[in-house]
């Protein structure tokens, strides 16, 4: 089979990590989860309270921020460092997630990491999923893949991811913070989130895990023998 770059957008919270990781590895593929880089630098940001309206702290900081991923044979997952320091379960807590869509909106972080994503993506073989990897990072990717689900199913998603790492969270707050970042996610002047004309949209609401894997894989089969 040939190597091919797989994209894989839509809001937060509809299955795209999850899916894309069983499909990375499936296909013995490397994935990238894109959110974990913008929230890697949102805690940092936090860390030292760089102020987001002032350039030039913002420049120094993305200076200072290197983002790299180690896989962990024990959990079978890829884990995320920043500057040196494993931050995966960090990463994932509310206070990030309530501060990475303004952090993402910011043209120098969204070019220094888009940078660092085509850098992992250029050997292909890679599946990636983000707000902007079909539109943006890999406008020529092989395969698109536009995921959405209800907004309600996205939450109790999330409820549920976050309750397996021990954080206790109100489904209200969840569906608040979800609906902040839709917004400003669709909205920003930079790269918003949307579906790239030759994407291919999979509604997950009704969907299992196991149905939406392989609606993917069949897309991914068609794609590989048709080209
Ligand atoms: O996938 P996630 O929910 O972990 O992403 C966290 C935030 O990062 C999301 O609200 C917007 C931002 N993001 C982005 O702007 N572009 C990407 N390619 C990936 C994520």
């Amino acid at each position: 089979m040939k190597n091919i770059v797989i994209a894989i957008d839509g809001n937060s919270g509809c299955g795209k990590s999850s899916t894309a990781k069983v499909i990375a590895r499936k296909l013995k593929y490397i994935y990238i989860d894109t959110g974990a880089m913008y929230r890697a630098v949102t805690l940092f940001f936090i860390k030292y309270q760089i102020d987001l309206k002032n350039a030039s702290d913002v420049d120094s900081a993305l200076k200072q921020i290197d983002i790299s991923f180690e896989y962990n044979i024990e959990t079978g997952k890829n884990e995320t460092f920043l500057n040196g320091k494993n931050v995966e379960n960090k990463i994932r807590q509310m206070k990030v997630s309530n501060m990475v869509s303004p952090v993402s909106e910011i043209s120098m972080v969204r070019r220094k990491l888009v940078e660092q994503q085509r850098r992992l993506g250029k050997e292909k073989g890679v599946v990636m999923d983000g707000r902007d990897i079909g539109t943006v990072v890999f406008p020529d990717a092989e395969l698109k893949i536009f995921m959405t689900a209800d907004l309600e199913v996205r939450a109790l998603r999330r409820q549920k991811e976050l309750m397996e790492k021990n954080t206790e969270v109100e489904l209200e707050e969840v569906i608040e913070n979800l609906k902040s970042r839709d917004n400003i996610d669709s909205s920003r002047a930079d790269s918003p989130l949307k579906k790239a004309q030759d994407a291919y949209e999979i509604d997950t609401s009704n969907l299992t895990f196991d149905e939406q894997v392989n609606q993917i894989l069949d897309l991914i089969k068609d794609k590989v023998e048709v080209e």
